[in-house]
């Protein structure tokens, strides 16, 4: 049994705390917000006790691990502060905003001997997975190319407006696009060769959608990620994926999400478990892979076991590859690695 404490009682800071609430072998022994009532009617709801001061709750000792839910621009000094105090920790993705910043996050925890996971939540999504594993055994031959997009309404639940202050959040392109360009990167185990991006920017600065081509060697991958829907557009992840004996597609607002044309004319709908936690907001009905991801590092941190599914270094690589993104579509040019 681990005691995890839950810093951030916003959208994620739910969720984690109802995947938690849905797991054996972990008590919930806190949750913290500087927002008092967000705190405690998520604390009420899960029978924990609620802290209006984060440093209270990383300083209970029976806390073993710390679960990092706050804005990106906090979560280095938040992860440092856990780490100091020898606690595990598992932070929301993108690690950081700077690679610098990334750097001292997985310096302070290698310092002082704890765990460290970021929540690529993508990497533990039934259909992503599904597409790693054909990737990975060749079932349909090797990849020759796959487009990904992922695509919402303005977030707008955030505390402070801060998803929608570029220099809090990165904007969509650091927030929401990471998912893919970390999805493909681990999906391929390498990185790009040159990177090709254009993006639409609103006129406060914000960087609300972005387009990239991603050059690997015999291979092409594309990526849109945007946030600059109307709130009444549904949310939608996506990749169409083409082997040389199939092509993949994924759509989560199709059913069934995953269909398999192959070459030979057969095809397949393969089937996922589907995980309903009730009572749960978001926008994303299938949870399965936040579930997935809490189960995974619970069970991880319990045996003792180290993290091969998403490392520290990773998360940091591929906020490094969303910030070459930047700086092609900042400068207009390809970026060459
Ligand atoms: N994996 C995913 O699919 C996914 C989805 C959404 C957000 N995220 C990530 O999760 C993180 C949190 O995002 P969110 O959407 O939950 O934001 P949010 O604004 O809904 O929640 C953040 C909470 O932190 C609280 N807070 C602010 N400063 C604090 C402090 N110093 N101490 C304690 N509490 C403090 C705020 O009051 C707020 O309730 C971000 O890094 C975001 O990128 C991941």
């Amino acid at each position: 049994m681990i005691k995890v404490g839950i810093l951030g009682a916003g959208f994620m800071g739910n969720m984690h705390a109802t995947v938690y609430s849905q797991l054996p072998d972990v008590k919930i022994g806190g949750i913290a917000d500087i927002r008092g009532e967000k705190a405690k009617s998520l604390a009420t709801k899960f029978k924990t006790v609620p802290y209006y001061d984060p440093e209270q709750l990383l300083n209970k000792e029976d806390i073993t691990v710390i679960d990092v839910c706050l804005p990106t621009f906090l979560h280095k000094e938040y992860v440092i502060k856990a780490a100091n105090l020898g606690k595990d920790v598992i932070c929301e993705k993108p690690i950081a905003l700077t690679v610098e910043e990334a750097d001292e996050m997985i310096e302070a925890c290698k310092k002082n001997k704890v765990r460290f996971m970021v929540a690529h939540v993508i990497r533990f999504w039934p259909e992503y997975k599904y597409l790693k594993e054909i990737y990975d055994s060749e079932k349909y031959g090797k990849l020759k190319s796959i487009s990904m997009r992922r695509i919402s309404p303005l977030p707008t639940w955030g505390w402070q407006d801060w998803l929608l202050d570029q220099e809090r959040s990165g904007g969509a392109l650091v927030d929401l696009h990471i998912h893919d360009t970390d999805f493909l990167l681990y999906l391929l185990g390498k990185n790009p060769e040159k990177i090709y991006s254009k993006v639409v920017k609103r006129e406060d600065g914000l960087y609300s959608h972005i387009f990239t081509t991603f050059t690997f060697e015999n291979l092409i991958a594309f990526a849109e990620g945007g946030w600059d829907f109307p709130s009444n557009f549904p949310f939608e992840m996506s990749f169409i994926a083409k082997f040389e004996k199939a092509v993949v597609e994924f759509n989560s607002r199709n059913t069934p999400s995953l269909v398999v044309y192959e070459s030979s004319g057969k095809v397949e709908k393969p089937t996922f478990e589907a995980i309903k936690i009730e009572g749960l907001e978001g926008n994303i009905e299938d949870l399965g892979g936040y579930f997935y991801e809490l189960r995974y590092f619970v069970d991880h941190v319990i045996h003792n076991k180290a993290f091969t599914v998403v490392t520290p270094e990773q998360a940091r690589n591929s906020l490094a590859i969303v910030l070459k993104e930047k700086e092609s579509a900042d400068t207009g040019k390809e970026i060459i690695l």
